[in-house]
């Protein structure tokens, strides 16, 4: 199969629409990252997306909707402190977890009986939802544990021949998936993947905010995910990624120390002139929103160059760093150097 690609204009993004309505798959753009966009109420065109990611079966997906209205056709049990959240922060980069209805089939929820819901800002992603007449069902449009796509670029290196079109929408806002929250009670939010929407935004609508354990730490093998996307290998380019913590003097040291021949450090853009280091650098930004922003393409093209291993200075934990955190963690497969 050819992988056209579309432009955003009101023609293309018709027929984006059209193939979505007759059950096929398009990577479309978000303000998070790409997304794989099929059909949430079709379970054949749902599978496609499972089938083209190599994602496994238990692994949900989030239903995406242009309108509030959507929600209780979705969702059901639906808390107040829910809406208090959704009027607050949609549309925009936070998914949230809830009761499914039964329009929602098993293979989109991945045989759990919950459903992320999220409303994107971005105003192609708005437009193809509301074109295509359905909610779309739309993980990251990357190949199973790879790094996720920041541009149709990215998709298309990952999903070309395999489906019939991406939609190019520039590079995607924020560049990190969305915040995922689901609710212990009435009261109290459960941060499942950070994201730019942060513990203390939340925290401006009820002040139980828990940042679960598994964000932070490899999930403990006695325990259940809350979210299944916490189980599997994620992020990870093909080159070894580890991750350093400590001062720069101590990072530069354990570069300059550890590097081999094909060995890169990943660096803040506003150390470049404070620091010695002898080997191959390549920089993700100074701010944890512009580190956010590059840090999947940055990691994506340190693949291009055949880089074997990555040696990343460890971003803050603070706000969107845990976000940025919790991304490299997981590429590095929880390979943390504390110097
Ligand atoms: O920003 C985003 O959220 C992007 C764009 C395309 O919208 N989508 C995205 O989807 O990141 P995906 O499938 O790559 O990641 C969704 C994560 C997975 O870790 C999954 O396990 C979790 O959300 N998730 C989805 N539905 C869930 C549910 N019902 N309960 C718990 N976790 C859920
Ligand atoms: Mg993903």
């Amino acid at each position: 199969m050819e992988t056209v690609l579309l432009s955003s204009s009101d023609a293309d993004l018709i027929k984006a629409a059209e193939l979505i309505r007759s059950g096929e798959i398009v990577g479309i753009p978000t303000e998070t990252v790409y997304g794989l966009a099929a059909d949430a109420r079709n379970p054949d065109a749902v599978m496609k997306i499972f089938k083209a990611k190599g994602r496994p079966a238990d692994n949900p997906l989030i239903v995406h909707i242009a309108d509030i209205i959507e929600l209780e056709q979705i969702a059901h049990n639906i808390p107040d402190l829910a809406y208090k959240i959704a009027e607050k922060f949609w549309p925009g980069p936070l998914t949230i977890v809830l009761d499914k209805n039964d329009v929602i089939p098993d293979v989109t929820s991945g045989g759990l009986n919950t459903v992320g819901v999220r409303m994107p800002s971005n105003v192609i992603a708005n437009k193809l939802i509301k074109l295509s007449g359905c909610q779309i069902a739309a993980p990251s449009a990357n190949k199973s544990g790879y790094p996720s796509p920041t541009s149709a670029e990215h998709v298309i290196n990952d999903m070309n021949g395999i489906i019939p079109a991406v939609v190019n929408g520039g590079d995607s806002l924020y560049g990190v998936e969305s915040t995922v929250i689901s609710f212990d009670d009435d009261k109290t939010i459960r941060i499942l993947r950070p994201g730019f929407i942060t513990r203390s935004d939340l925290l401006e609508v009820t002040e139980n905010v828990i940042i679960d354990d598994a964000i932070l730490h490899d999930i403990s093998p006695d325990r259940e995910a809350p979210s299944p996307g916490m189980k599997y290998k994620h992020y990870s380019p093909k080159a070894n990624v580890v991750l350093v913590e400590g001062t720069l003097e101590e990072y530069c040291r354990y570069v300059n120390k550890h590097a081999g021949n094909n060995t890169y450090a990943l660096i803040y853009d506003c150390d470049v002139d404070n620091m010695d280091i002898t080997c191959q650098y390549e920089t993700y930004g100074s701010s944890s929103r512009e580190q956010a922003h590059n840090i999947f393409s940055k990691l994506r093209s340190l693949d291009e160059k055949g880089a074997d291993n990555i040696i990343v200075r460890s971003p803050s934990k603070e706000g969107v760093g845990l976000a940025v955190y919790n991304r490299l963690l997981r590429s590095a497969g929880f390979e943390v150097i504390s110097l």
